[in-house]
């Protein structure tokens, strides 16, 4: 459950507000007395980032927009000041909450209602103790006055709905989420939002050869699946579909290869990248964005057991490449690998892979950015980077220079699976590129994709890195289309 949206065109004296302020006026709308005024305006004065006037019959949330941030700045600022909002409002009880705005730019409205919602997600199912449940007390409704359009709202409504979705997913641990419970979850989210699913159990992926996906399948008790996801709208302006491909481990205990210390911490977050393309396909549908789409997401977990695949094991993949296992934990490009040999059935326009693939990218950017790489045109690059600017779940391109791809040669087989601890997040993509000859863009969330604590309203476990940026991708993308025909 979230609060609902809705939009209304006037503020009645008796609703509580939060409103934006591009100024230090306070707009006569908010019909706040004289002496509550000089007070606001005594405390916007000293610059504090919200002003909270408790009159007797509602609140009023003030926040000042700090000046002299660049544009896509300012934007997270208010998803933020929303974020350390969100216990007061919690506390105060709102059956509803008006959000408003004066002076501001366009879509403030929008961006404080959007930190506002993804804040007050929780996971607390396994709670058996109310008293201990995250209270649900936000507001039910959270009524948006001002600059934003119902599509806007349809949007923002939409997306949320999928962040709690794939939020849920990632959060859910693996002996409640195997790999089949995942795809029946997404079958679910099929038939609710309106795309196709097509889940192929463990004979078809052996007839289909996929080596990668059954060779770390090999230790587990449960069965793989392959999911394919397709929002194909008969308003489709690509011809050819863009097609992203999820990483699936429902589990990650690096197999015999086993993880040691605290690198298990969390490896129920390895599906964070099926979880976001799952949740962009919901997006895709349920706003009717006109693209053709196709999401692919094998899944299994990783582990060690008595026919579990070993170091030295060579596999023979879906489009017959051989790979000689180097390590067994690197099993996330061994799936992917067969997926997105899959996805040349499609002839698409561009492969998007998103996985929680390496180490390695999260000690190099942190949790602060999405690492990505690829052959694709530069175009596509651009258009991501300005599409995580705008809502703030940046990326940062690696190089991809043919040299990388020699330290994953093999002497005995095609390639193997690691190349050795020096550029562990580039080796990985460039083995993945192998395995298409179609533009492929690769993303890296390990340090986005699940969070030891809170980033703001990017709530810690599994945040849902990636599904807002790529929602938000293929937005810009159609009004490209658009502009060509
Ligand atoms: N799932 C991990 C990567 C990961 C690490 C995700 C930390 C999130 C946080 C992946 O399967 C893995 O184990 N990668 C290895 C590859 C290595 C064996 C070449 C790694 O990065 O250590
Ligand atoms: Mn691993
Ligand atoms: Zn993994």
């Amino acid at each position: 459950m979230k609060p609902r949206l809705s939009k209304i065109n006037q503020i009645s004296p008796d609703q509580s507000v939060i409103c934006i302020l591009g100024s230090k006026d306070i707009p006569e709308n908010l019909m706040l007395s004289k002496t509550e005024k000089e007070f606001a305006h005594k405390r916007i004065l000293a610059r504090e980032e919200y002003v909270i006037i408790n009159s007797y019959h509602k609140f009023t949330y003030l926040i000042l927009v700090k000046e002299g941030l660049g544009n896509y700045r300012t934007k997270e600022e208010l998803r933020r000041t929303a974020f350390n909002l969100r216990k007061v409002i919690k506390s105060n009880n709102h059956p509803e909450l008006v959000i408003t705005a004066d002076k501001v730019y366009e879509g403030s409205v929008g961006d404080f209602a959007e930190g506002l919602i993804l804040s007050f997600y929780s996971f607390d199912k396994y709670k058996t103790r109310e008293d201990e449940r995250e209270k649900k007390n936000y507001p039910a409704e959270l009524l948006l006055h001002g600059d934003i359009d119902d599509e806007e709202i349809r949007w923002l409504a939409d997306l949320s709905d999928a962040v709690y979705k794939a939020r849920d997913l990632i959060n859910e641990p693996v002996n409640h989420l195997n790999a089949v419970a995942l795809s029946e979850e997404m079958k679910k989210m099929g038939s609710e939002a309106g795309f196709e699913i097509e889940v192929m159990n463990k004979g078809k992926i052996e007839a289909l050869k996929m080596g990668g996906l059954l060779a770390v399948n090999k230790g587990s008790v449960d069965p793989p699946v392959f999911c394919i996801l397709e929002w194909r709208p008969e308003n489709s302006l690509n011809k050819k579909p863009v097609v992203l491909v999820g990483k699936g481990i429902v589990y990650d205990t690096g197999g015999l290869n086993i993880k040691t210390g605290d690198h298990m911490d969390n490896m129920k977050a390895d599906m964070a990248g099926a979880a976001t393309v799952a949740g962009v396909l919901t997006v895709a549908a349920k706003t009717g964005i006109p693209l053709h789409v196709i999401g692919l997401i094998p899944a299994t977990d990783n582990r060690p057991g008595g026919n579990a695949y070993v170091q030295g094991d060579i596999i023979t993949m879906h489009n017959n490449i051989t790979v000689e296992v180097g390590n067994t934990d690197a099993e996330g490009r061994l799936i992917l690998a067969d997926a997105i040999s899959y996805a040349s059935r499609y002839s698409p326009e561009l492969i998007i892979n998103v996985a929680t693939l390496t180490g390695s990218a999260a000690m190099t950017f942190g949790n602060q950015a999405i690492a990505v790489m690829g052959n694709a045109e530069k175009k596509y690059f651009e258009l991501l980077e300005e599409c995580g600017n705008e809502v703030y779940e940046r990326t940062a391109r690696l190089p991809f220079w043919e040299e990388y791809g020699e330290l994953i040669k093999s002497d005995i087989a095609d390639l193997k699976n690691v190349g050795g601890r020096e550029a562990g997040a580039i080796t990985a993509g460039k083995f993945l590129e192998n395995f298409t000859k179609f533009p492929f863009i690769h993303m890296d969330i390990a340090g986005t994709g699940s969070l030891k604590k809170d980033d703001y309203y990017r709530l810690k476990d599994g945040p849902g890195s990636g599904l807002r940026l790529l929602s938000a991708f293929l937005k810009k993308l159609t009004a490209i289309y658009k502009e060509q025909n």
